[in-house]
Order: structure tokens, then sequence, then C-alpha cells
């Protein structure tokens, strides 16, 4: 029998074809549809999720049309709000939106329609709805007042304002608008090439992303923000960075925030987010989670050889700008929505099974007794 490839992990195996997203671990390159990363954060969210989606940079009024079609499903059924309102107080937010963004899809008219117009509108709606979710979902968690959407705004300014109830600074706004944009695709990542596995069984772009919504809720893909937060919080001072640190690398604890599977070099989302915490620790006189958050980069650097990835200093980002802890990973699936579900359409647009083979290791030749004799 021909000698047949096998990894733990899938590392380096090349599992299909994507004209969507392309990172270069050695060089530090993130490509969105051929464009750098470094050069699309000049741009608006928008505009990203309209490249990604359509496959080609908008022009003006190709923009306007899609923020009018994103403004136009920018609300929710009443009954998700009522359904919202009645989650067990247990609940967290990656389990809500995985339950809420399945139940969107009771509502959708293009349900049971994969083809490409209809996987559009289905987008469309996903992208637009997710933010409302995820702010809706802390309003009434926190028992506070809710905002209702403002169709003027920006998808990042909306999300802030039906979080916090108040205009956002340009420069918040910007500097979440760039987030989205940083965290919206990713090549076959676990949670993107989990809706790809859903899609290519012909299955819905709700089932894909409900999947995806499942599998970025793990610590080792994007439940690592939220994670990291916790880590800072647990530190607590400037001055105890460099022991918990050396401590934990010393009883070999997983470092939340570092290591990459296709990053050998610096992540280039980090580069953005470390800028900005360093930025936001400024301005909130709050220094020491961007110092803390220093400390523990190079350490892990120096002994491990591990670079931050985009979970690191988004936490901090996302912490000094208010944002709940519980909802930094929903944050991440809210941006993450554009490329879910632009890999949907590119699946079922040339769609095969994907239906890998496994390496049996268990046992052969068992003979079969009747249960009364074991
Ligand atoms: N802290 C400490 N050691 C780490 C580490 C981390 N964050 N990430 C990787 N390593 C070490 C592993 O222990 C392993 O060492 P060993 O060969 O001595 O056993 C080596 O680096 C390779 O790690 P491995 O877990 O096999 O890499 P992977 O490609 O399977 O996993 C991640 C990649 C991202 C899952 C992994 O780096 C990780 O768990 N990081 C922390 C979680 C995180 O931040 N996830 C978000 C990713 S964007």
């Amino acid at each position: 029998m021909a000698e047949i490839q096998q990894k733990k992990g899938l590392e380096d195996i090349i599992a299909g074809e994507s004209a969507i997203s392309f990172i270069d671990g050695r060089e530090g390159k993130l490509i969105y549809r051929g464009y750098d990363i470094h050069d699309l954060v000049q741009g608006s969210f928008e505009e990203v999720a309209y490249l990604l989606i359509n496959g080609e940079l908008p022009t003006q009024d190709q923009l306007n049309e899609f923020v009018a079609q994103i403004r136009a499903e920018s609300s929710l059924p009443r009954e998700i709000i009522a359904q919202m309102m009645n989650l067990p107080a247990e609940s967290n937010g990656m389990e809500a939106l995985r339950g809420i963004v399945s139940s969107l899809s009771f509502y959708d008219p293009d349900k049971n329609d994969n083809g490409p117009e209809a996987n559009y509108r289905k987008a469309i709606r996903l992208i637009a709805k997710t933010p409302l979710v995820v702010a809706l979902y802390h309003r009434i968690r926190s028992g506070g007042d809710i905002y209702m959407p403002k169709p003027n705004l920006s998808i990042a300014a909306n999300f802030l304002w039906m979080l916090f109830g108040t205009t956002a600074s340009d420069e918040h706004v910007r500097m979440f608008d760039v987030a989205l944009i940083l965290h919206a695709d990713h090549e076959f990542n676990a949670s993107t090439f989990t809706a790809r596995v859903i899609a290519a069984t012909l299955s819905d772009m709700y089932s894909a992303v409900v999947g995806a919504i499942g599998a970025l809720k793990g610590p080792l893909h994007g439940g690592a923000n939220e994670r990291v937060i916790r880590m800072l919080l647990e530190i607590g001072d400037e001055d105890k960075a460099e022991s918990w640190i050396r401590e934990a690398l010393a009883s070999k604890k997983k470092i939340m925030g570092f290591g990459h599977r296709v990053y050998k070099t610096e992540d280039p989302r980090a580069t953005h987010l470390r800028r900005m915490s360093e930025q936001l620790g400024e301005e909130t006189e709050q220094p020491k989670w961007f110092r803390m958050s220093r400390t523990i980069e190079q350490i892990v650097q120096q002994e491990k050889g591990l670079y931050p990835n985009v979970d690191f200093y988004s936490a901090s980002t996302y912490y000094m700008m208010g944002i709940p802890i519980e909802l930094f990973t929903p944050v991440f699936a809210m941006s993450r929505m554009v490329g879910w579900t632009a890999h949907v359409i590119e699946q079922q647009s040339d769609n095969r099974l994907i239906r890998p083979a496994s390496e049996y290791t268990g046992r052969t030749g068992e003979k079969y007794t009747p249960i009364s004799e074991r």
C-alpha cells in the first residue's frame, strides 16, 4: 500500500483551495483577496467585508449599496429578543451567540436555498445581525436599558452605541473598526474549516456558522482572548508580571495569546493591536496592562521563542475600551462572521464533500461473544 501522509492536527496539510485569504507564516503576512492587511486597515470594516464576500474592493456606489443592505437587515425578530430575555442566568456570551444565531435561521426566508443569491443575502443578514445579538445580550444580562440600532452609524460605531448607550469617540470607533478588520478572515483556521466541512455536506449557512461559533469558543482558538485578560487580572501588578510568567513557564503552563500553527514570526495583526493597547493605556491612564503585556511578551519570546498572536493584545485593547470580558470572544465572532460566510459561499460554489480518512490504530481480529458470556 502506498505511504499516506498523516500529521497530527493536520499541520501543514493543504485541505482545499481558497481565493479568500493567504498567510505567509514565515514572513508574517496576512493577505485578504490579494491585499495586505497592513494596507487594508486604512479602510473600513464594511469595505473589507465587501472585499471578502465579493472578491473585489468596492467603488463608492457599491459600498453605499452594501452598507444600505446591511442597514436594512440591522434588526432582530421580536421572537429572538424574547428568546434572549429568557436565556438562563448561567448562559455565557458564546453559548448565547451559538444558540441565538441558530434560532435566527427560523426567520430567514432563504434558509433552505444554498444558491449564490440566497447565500449572499444570508451572509448580509448574519453580518448585520450578529453585532446586534452580542450587544443586546450584554444589555439584557446587565439589566440596563436597551438601545436600538442607529441606522446612520457604521457597524463598529453602532455596536459601541448599542453596548454603552453613548456615542463612542471617533478614535475608539476607529480602533474598534481596525480590530474588526484584523479578525475578519484567516484562511483555514479551525472555525472556518468547521464551517466549510458543514457547508460541504450541502447543509445550510446557519448550520455552518453555528458550528464555527462552537469551534471559535475553544481556548485554543478565539476563546484565548478572554483567558489573556483573566491572566493579566490575576497577575494584577506590573512588578509581579515577570515572576508570574517565569513560574508559569517553569511549571509548563500554556500562556494564552502566544504561539500559532502558521506564524513563525510576528503575527501582523498583533502589530496593530499592540499599538492600540499602548495608545489606550496612555489615554485611559492605565498603562499597566500594556506594560505587563510587554514584559510577558519579552519573556515568552526569550524563553520559548513564541510570538504573541491576535488574542494577546486584543485582550488589553478591548478591556481598556470598556468591552465586557465575556464579550471578547463574541466580538471576535461578529468580525469572523464575514470570513465564515465568504468561505461558505466559496465552498458551495464549487462543492465536494469534505471527508478525509483516518489512520486506524484500534484492535483487529477480536472475536465476538454473546453478552451473556462476557
Ligand atoms: N505557551 C507555552 N508553550 C506553548 C504555547 C503557549 N501559548 N504555544 C505553543 N507552545 C509550545 C508547546 O508546548 C509545544 O512545545 P513542545 O514541542 O515542547 O511540546 C510547542 O510550543 C508547539 O506547540 P503546539 O501546541 O504543538 O502547537 P500547535 O500548532 O498545535 O498549536 C496553538 C497552536 C495556537 C493552539 C498553541 O500555540 C496554543 O495553545 N496557544 C495558546 C492558545 C492561543 O493563544 N490560541 C489562540 C490562537 S490565535
